[in-house]
C-alpha cells in the first residue's frame, strides 16, 4: 500500500500543528520529520523537543529522519520523546549494526538511510534487521529541491531485493517528489513517499496531500504482482509481534 509521508521541513515552524493536520486531512498517514545538525549536513532544524510538541499534535506515526552525526547520543531521547520510526543514515553511523539495535531497543522502527552516491547493494547485511530503508531522492539538507533520477534504479534494486531475500522492509523515497515525480518512484516500488515542498509550500496543504496520493494510487495499480504479494502478506504480518527480522510490522 503506498502511503503519504508529509515532511514539515516545509511547513511554518510557527504552526506545525496546523500543518499537519491539514497534511492528514488530505490523506497523508505518516509525519516525517527532518532532524539536521549543521555537520553531517549544511543546515540545523529541530530536535527531541519539537518531537515531544508534535506528539501532541497528532497520532500519526512520527518518522524521524536523522541527518546527524553520532545518532546513538540521542536515539533514547527522540524515543522519551516519542518518536515511532528513527532512520539513520548509512554514511554517517560506523557501526550501523549497532545503531539499529539501538533504535529498536528504544521501542522504534529502525531505519536506514542512503545518499544519491551510495550503493543499495551496501546494506545487503543489513536489510533484514530494517523496518524501511529511505532512498534519498536529493542530496540532504534542503526542502525544494530537484529530483535525482537515479533514484529509481535504487528503488527497483531495493524492491529485487526484498523479493529475492523475502523480507518486507518498506521502500521509502524523500527528495523532491511532487506531481510530476510520484509516479515514476512508486512504479519503480517505493511505498512511502516523503513529500515537503509539494505539500506545504503554498498554503494548501491538504488539497496538495489528496492531490499527490491520488496520483500516486494510480500509479500503484501498474505495481509488478509479485511486489502486490509482499504487501498483501505484509498486512498478515502487522498483527504480530515484532520479535524477528522477517515479521517487521509495517
Ligand atoms: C531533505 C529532507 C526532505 C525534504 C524534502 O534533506 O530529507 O525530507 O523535506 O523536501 P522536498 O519534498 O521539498 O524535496
Ligand atoms: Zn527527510
Amino acid at each position: 500500500m503506498v502511503e503519504l509521508a508529509p515532511s514539515i521541513l516545509s511547513a511554518d515552524f510557527a504552526h506545525l500543528a496546523d500543518a499537519v493536520q491539514a497534511a492528514e486531512r488530505g490523506g497523508g498517514t505518516i509525519v516525517h520529520v527532518d532532524v539536521m545538525d549543521g555537520h553531517f549536513v549544511p543546515n540545523i532544524t529541530l530536535g527531541p523537543p519539537v518531537v515531544r510538541s508534535l506528539r501532541q499534535a497528532t497520532r500519526l506515526p512520527l518518522d524521524c529522519h536523522l541527518m546527524i552525526e553520532n545518532p546513538d547520543l540521542l536515539i533514547p531521547a527522540f524515543a522519551e520523546a516519542g518518536a515511532d520510526w528513527v532512520s539513520v543514515h548509512y554514511e554517517a553511523c560506523p557501526h550501523l549494526h549497532r545503531t539499529l539495535q539501538w533504535i529498536e531497543q528504544h521501542g522504534m522502527k529502525p531505519g536506514v538511510v542512503i545518499n544519491p552516491a551510495t550503493r543499495v547493494d551496501l546494506l545487503i547485511d543489513i536489510l533484514p534487521m530494517v523496518h524501511h530503508v529511505l532512498v534519498m531522492s536529493v542530496n540532504p539538507g534542503f526542502g525544494g529541491q530537484k529530483f535525482l533520477p537515479l533514484s529509481l534504479a535504487k528503488i527497483r534494486r531495493l524492491r529485487d531485493l526484498r523479493t529475492e531475500l523475502k523480507l518486507n522492509f518498506r521502500i521509502e523515497v524523500d527528495g523532491g517528489i511532487a506531481q510530476d515525480t510520484i509516479a515514476q518512484v512508486v512504479e519503480a516500488g517505493a511505498d512511502l513517499l516523503v513529500a515537503g515542498s509539494a505539500i506545504f509550500s503554498d498554503g494548501h496543504a491538504e488539497q496538495n496531500s489528496r492531490s499527490l496520493l491520488r496520483a500516486a494510487r494510480m500509479a500503484a495499480q501498474k505495481v509488478p504482482p509479485d511486489a502486490k504479494i509482499l504487501q498483501i502478506s505484509a498486512k498478515t504480518a502487522k498483527k504480530r509481534p515484532h520479535t524477528s527480522n522477517k515479521k517487521v510490522a509495517r
